[in-house]
């Protein structure tokens, strides 16, 4: 039997380089040999209080971004979180052996905390600041729960279809990492062996982390440092043209700042070997011309997204064809959710009375 795969991306606007080399292109690598479900995670989406409008369209750009980049209907599962309400159940019951502290230091809830609160990653603040101002703000800006338990949310979606492997990028490892420790908890304090441990899936030894253009972090939508599978070419070429770089070389084989390994690091995701070998041999001489590297890497992204974003153009129209996919895998996804929601409340004492 194939080892069942599952990941997800919440809707919250259209997919980006990070997204398609950390998700999506494994997604599609994977459909052939294992049994496959992806999702569009609309609750989760809930967590950062999208326009309703807006969420619904959402859930429909990300569906044909799915299909676009190669998905095929006839091989994975494909489905919306909120078209299965197991979920939700089980996340209400496996939230009773999850902590409060563990999960409030998780790396991304604290990110998510500070920006909620208007409090930057520069600014001075001590984690214990940090905690006491979630706990006890008085401003009309506050931390929403659902932002704490988002973990649990996800390790819901992940352990409610028993899913082995997981393909998502490096910084959703510690999610993972909970989850895994929330199946050993459970399975342990039951004395069960009902869910087993996913594992994040990678092509390559590493997990990927693609930076953004603007010299500093990964690339995210709220950090507006995005190169979107939809943008079109001229779009596309000048955001890469206006990527931050440095000075240049003054001497041979000097260290590489850290805005320039990002478009190495880019250059490594979307070019040939050579073509990287190349400029990174021109960087270790002094020869190096950013406005080459620069023109040659877009070169190298549009080849990939080019073509996607023409299906993406035909395919996002086709409410029939979403419809369909998307009914089908709900009632695929729910198959299962039923069964090991129901395994869950008889282990944990909840029967019927009639
Ligand atoms: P989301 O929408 O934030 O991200 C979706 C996927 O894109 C990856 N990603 C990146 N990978 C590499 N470099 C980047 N710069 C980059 N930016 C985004 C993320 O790692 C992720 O794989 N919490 C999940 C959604 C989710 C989920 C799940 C995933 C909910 N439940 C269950 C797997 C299994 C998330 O991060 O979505």
């Amino acid at each position: 039997m194939k080892e069942t795969v599952l990941s997800g991306i919440r809707p919250t606007g259209n997919l980006h380089l990070g997204n398609y080399f950390g998700a999506l292109s494994k997604f599609v690598r994977m459909q052939d040999d294992y049994n496959c479900m992806y999702f569009l995670a609309d609750l989760h989406a809930l967590t950062t209080h999208p326009d309703p409008k807006m969420l619904h369209q959402n859930v429909k750009n990300i569906l044909a971004e799915y299909l676009a980049a190669g998905l095929d209907p006839d091989k994975v599962t494909m489905f919306v979180q909120s078209d299965v309400p197991e979920i939700p159940e089980l996340y209400l019951l496996l939230n009773m052996h999850v902590g409060i502290g563990e999960l409030m230091r998780t790396a991304s809830f604290k990110d998510k905390a500070r920006k909620a609160l208007g409090i930057n990653k520069n600014d001075n603040e001590s984690e214990e600041d940090i905690e006491k101002q979630i706990i006890g703000n008085e401003t009309n800006k506050r931390v929403n729960a659902g932002l704490l338990t988002y973990p649990t949310l996800m390790a819901v979606d992940i352990l409610i279809q028993k899913a082995h492997k997981v393909p998502v990028g490096k910084d959703q490892e510690q999610h993972l990492e909970l989850t895994r420790r929330f199946a050993r908890r459970f399975n342990s304090f039951y004395g069960v062996d009902l869910f087993p441990e996913p594992e994040n899936f990678n092509f390559t030894s590493h997990s990927v982390k693609v930076p953004g253009l603007d010299g500093s972090g990964k690339m995210g939508k709220s950090e507006g440092n995005c190169i979107y599978l939809i943008d079109d070419e001229k779009t596309l070429r000048k955001k890469v043209m206006r990527a931050v770089t440095d000075e240049g070389p003054k001497v041979p084989n000097s260290p590489v700042s850290v805005p320039v390994q990002n478009l190495f690091d880019l250059m490594e995701l979307t070019s040939a070997p050579d073509t990287l070998q190349h400029f990174k041999d021109a960087y270790a001489d002094c020869s190096i011309r950013y406005g080459d590297l620069k023109k040659q890497l877009a070169e190298d992204i549009l080849k990939i997204t080019l073509p996607i974003r023409e299906r993406i153009m035909e395919v996002r129209n086709d409410d029939a064809l979403m419809g369909r996919v998307l009914k089908e895998g709900a009632e695929k996804a729910r198959a299962n959710a039923v069964k090991t929601l129901a395994e869950v409340r008889e282990v944990m004492g909840i029967h019927k009375f009639y």
